[in-house]
């Protein structure tokens, strides 16, 4: 049997599961049906897709039409299955999309969903502005409740999502304890698991419904591609989101499917290194004087530490710090004195990026208190000692 050709989106028993992630990414999607013999799939670029016969022309999972995908959109559900340990994944044009789909396919008018209060901007952007326009109530909860939860559930309550870390203020939340509560109620459970991409922490296995991946990020690795899966292990679940993006018209291109699978071979091996190094940077930045506190769960010393180390078994090179009290001005000046941190909103590339969070913060089920500037560092593929470096002569400026 070719390498990977027995799993993917499609569903069916593992019999690789016990192959190392970096084995399993390496062959999956590689089925001579999806690469015409090459190492790599075809880049199908197709809207129109032509039938052998008339009897095939409805026929359940074949591929019919381009945006409901081709052949490199099928090799690339199979590798990011195999990142993420999942049976079904649907693939999306962003990351913000495979957020905002499980509340499109699980929300109901009248209903009520519950969302932690550090989600991504726009994901709480959308349940803000567009959710509550169609009737569906919202509750924000502190990252801390943990089974608290269960006190803030309705009988209308349909879904529960969850930012774990918070990718600008790196809470973790007790995700068992979540999963477990929302299932009582029968509520879906969505976890955005992008922090880890989907190598370090399996949210499927601690009992959530549903795990999104904005793969434009560490999936993806290149800076150049938008894509967002959703991931599943529940026949339902899976059928409820993929028929709801089809209904939304919506799918991800087969160029930037093809860049996401080509950043997806390498990607736990990026891991390593974005972790190795992003942890001695954080180090090295909690001794320095010009900064109060360092937000990393895997340092010993991070209050969600304990958390971190029950439920993941590596961090990506994501964190922030939070300055000594200074004027913005200088804030300024020591982001604009970065020579190897560039300045952009995104991460998980091979280039290290820097921004300042502040102006960006909106919380209202309790109000974060870092007392300074609050900077959040994308470690790269660079040299962690250059990165060092151009920290130590940046940190100056202030
Ligand atoms: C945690 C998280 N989820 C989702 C997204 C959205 O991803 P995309 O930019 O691909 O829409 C981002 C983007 O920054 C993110 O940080």
């Amino acid at each position: 049997m070719a390498a990977g050709s027995d799993k993917g989106g499609k569903g069916g028993k593992r019999t690789t599961a016990k192959r190392d992630i970096a084995t399993r990414v390496s062959h999956a999607g590689r089925d001579r049906k999806l690469t015409l013999g090459g190492v790599n799939p075809v880049v199908q670029r197709a809207s129109t897709v032509v039938v052998e016969s008339a009897s095939k022309l409805f026929e359940p999972g074949g591929w019919t039409y381009g945006r409901h995908g081709t052949a490199t959109h099928e090799a690339l559900k199979q590798a990011l299955c195999e990142i993420e340990g999942s049976t079904h994944c649907v693939l999306a044009p962003s990351g913000l999309m495979a957020c905002i789909v499980p509340f499109l396919a699980f929300a109901t008018p009248g209903s009520h969903v519950l969302v932690g209060d550090n989600v991504y901007g726009p994901t709480r952007r959308f349940v803000d502005r567009m959710l509550s326009r169609w009737g569906v109530e919202a509750t924000y909860f502190d990252h801390t409740i943990g089974a608290g939860i269960a006190g803030l559930m309705r009988q209308q309550t349909k879904l529960v999502f969850v930012e774990s870390p918070g990718s600008m203020t790196f809470e973790i939340a007790d995700a068992p304890a979540i999963a477990a509560t929302a299932r009582a109620v029968g509520a879906i459970s969505v976890m955005d698991n992008t922090w880890s991409g989907g190598v370090y922490h399996k949210p499927l296995q601690l009992g959530f419904d549903i795990s999104v991946q904005a793969n434009t990020k560490y999936v993806s690795g290149g800076a150049d591609a938008l894509s967002g899966a959703m991931h599943s292990d529940d026949d339902k679940v899976y059928a409820q989101l993929k028929d709801t993006i089809a209904d939304l018209g919506s799918n991800v291109g087969p160029d930037d499917a093809y860049a996401v699978l080509r950043g997806a071979r390498s990607l736990a091996l990026r891991m390593e290194q974005h972790e190795k190094a992003g942890l001695e940077i954080a180090r090295w930045l909690d001794a320095h004087t010009a900064v109060q506190r360092v937000l990393h769960p895997a340092l010993e010393s991070d209050p969600f530490h304990a958390l971190w180390k029950r439920d993941f078994t590596g961090a990506s090179g994501l964190f922030s710090i939070v300055l000594k009290k200074a004027p913005t001005e200088r804030v300024h000046a020591f982001l604009d004195a970065l020579e190897l941190f560039s300045l952009g909103f995104s991460y998980g590339g091979f280039e290290s990026l820097a921004i300042h969070c502040d102006p960006q913060l909106k919380r209202t089920a309790g109000k974060p208190h870092f007392g300074g500037p609050l900077i959040r560092l994308s470690v790269g593929l660079e040299n962690a000692g250059d990165l060092i470096a151009d920290l130590d002569q940046a940190l100056s400026a202030l």
